[in-house]
């Protein structure tokens, strides 16, 4: 490693001169200053490994220049300098995010003691972030990236089941992922040549549905004045992704049933039998099997489709992957954006680590967007995250309903109730928050 960088913050003028000469006969590069302001100015013009930052200062307050130097350079060690007396503002000042305190008058040696320590524990920070980058090579599976536990078995699974032809039930909340792991599926099948074809089963009305998914033969009704290929047809050679296969009415299911049966189907109106060349992949963000329970899905088709079953884990059950997202998402909103945006800090990493996410990745995704946009400085404070954290699920004494009602509640404060953001910030879409907004009965503060 280069020279240590060390700077002394401290308006006597002894005291000064007696520990830059005392460190400088280590191998150490020691800058001393008598107050804030130059020890700001100096920082913003060069990195400091180590800032030993007097309390009590004349002009501006040791704790003013501590905040201001967090803000500047989160990397930087600050450890500060205090009489007996002023412990209690030492201990304030650790809070505020100094990383230790040297009692008046020490001994010489202390100081290296102490330098040695945080040294040392920041290099071991660096080496982390040196290993979570190489970590990152492995940790990801087409464009999903994981590298807690579950999301390593949601990569094996998919490597597992790819080349095969079966169905796979892809089930897990809103943002988890679902469509990606259907692509990640594709692109590792015998078929990744051919087309993915996706086909939302919850966003036409059925009258619509039939011609989108099977095409229609010219003349088959009113409207129908030329020939046309459905999505099925479209797939051929490929896979076909049905997602929402939760929302299809049972006329639909039927038809579906029978082309898994039978491997062909028509056009509407055609006579002409075609064959279902494709591999099916479905996703649902209902519990299917509940919906069977509840003769709301038909127990025959469910078995049909749920031959492989993937679990796409929501994110609050494996955390370890929200720094690794983030940071991804951070860098990529930032290249898009044009802006130097170095991190987060240590606080914004906390408050994402507490939070439970219930839109799951998209939520993360556009949070760390919507903090790209906003942040003013090189790092991202939670104050630039659209979230907060109140106290989570595992207090126990606040219902899971109780807590999404509150957040939602708080989104749309912030955005002034513009449903299409706040929908956006949530990660959910807008009918489902109009669904939410009514089983909360929230109203607008007026
Ligand atoms: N593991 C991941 N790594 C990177 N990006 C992810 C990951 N999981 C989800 N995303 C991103 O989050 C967003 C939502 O993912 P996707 O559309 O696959 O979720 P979904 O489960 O289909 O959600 P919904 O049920 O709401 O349709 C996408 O922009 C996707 O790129
Ligand atoms: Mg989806």
């Amino acid at each position: 490693m280069d020279k240590a960088r060390i700077l002394i913050v401290d308006d006597e003028l002894i005291l000064r001169e007696s520990l830059q000469a005392w460190l400088s006969r280590d191998d150490y590069h020691v800058e001393a200053v008598a107050g804030g302001e130059e020890a700001l100015q100096r920082i913003r013009e060069v990195h400091f490994d180590i800032v030993f930052l007097d309390i009590k200062l004349e002009g501006m307050s040791g704790l003013e220049v501590l905040e201001q130097v967090r803000d500047l350079d989160p990397d930087t060690v600050v450890i500060m300098i205090t009489a007996y007396g002023s412990i209690s503002t030492a201990v304030e000042a650790m809070k505020k995010g100094a990383q230790d305190y040297l009692l008046k008058p020490f001994e010489p040696e202390t100081l290296n003691v102490v330098i040695e320590k945080n040294l040392e524990s920041g290099e071991r920070i660096r080496e982390n972030i040196y290993l979570r980058q190489q970590q990152k090579e492995q940790a990801r599976f087409e464009n999903l990236l994981g590298q807690s536990r579950a999301m390593l078995e949601v990569f094996e699974l998919i490597r597992d089941v790819a080349p095969m032809e079966s169905t796979v039930l892809i089930s897990g909340e809103t943002g988890t992922g679902k469509e990606l792991a259907a692509k990640a599926i594709h692109s590792n099948s015998s078929r990744c040549q051919g087309p993915f074809v996706a086909v939302n089963c919850g966003a036409l009305p059925e009258h619509l549905m039939e011609s989108e998914l099977f095409g229609h033969q010219k003349g088959a009704f009113t409207d129908a004045r030329e020939t046309r290929k459905g999505r099925l047809e479209l797939a051929c050679g490929g896979t076909l992704f049905l997602d929402e296969i939760g929302e299809v009415s049972s006329r639909m299911q039927i038809d579906l049933l029978r082309v898994l049966e039978e491997r062909v189907f028509y056009r509407v109106g055609g006579t002409q039998p075609l064959k279902a060349d494709f591999r099916v992949l479905t996703a649902t963000n209902k519990d299917l099997r509940e919906e069977v329970a509840r003769k709301a899905f038909r127990e025959d088709l469910f078995y049909r489709l749920n031959v492989v079953s993937l679990e796409m884990p929501p994110l609050r059950r494996r955390k370890e992957d929200i720094p690794l997202l983030a940071d991804y998402f951070r860098n990529r909103f930032a290249q898009e954006t044009n802006k130097e945006v170095d991190g987060f800090s240590r606080a914004a990493v906390d408050e994402m680590m507490l939070y439970e996410w219930p839109g799951n990745v998209r939520e993360l995704q556009n949070a760390v967007e919507r903090a790209v946009v906003v942040v003013k400085k090189r790092f991202i404070e939670p104050g630039d995250l659209p979230i907060s954290s109140q106290p989570q699920a595992e207090s126990g004494d606040l219902s899971l309903a109780g807590l999404e009602k509150a957040h939602i509640a708080q989104i749309l404060e912030q955005t002034n109730w513009n449903i299409t953001r706040s929908a956006g910030i949530l990660g959910i879409d807008r009918s489902t928050l109009y669904k939410k907004i009514n089983r909360y009965n929230l109203r607008q503060k007026s």
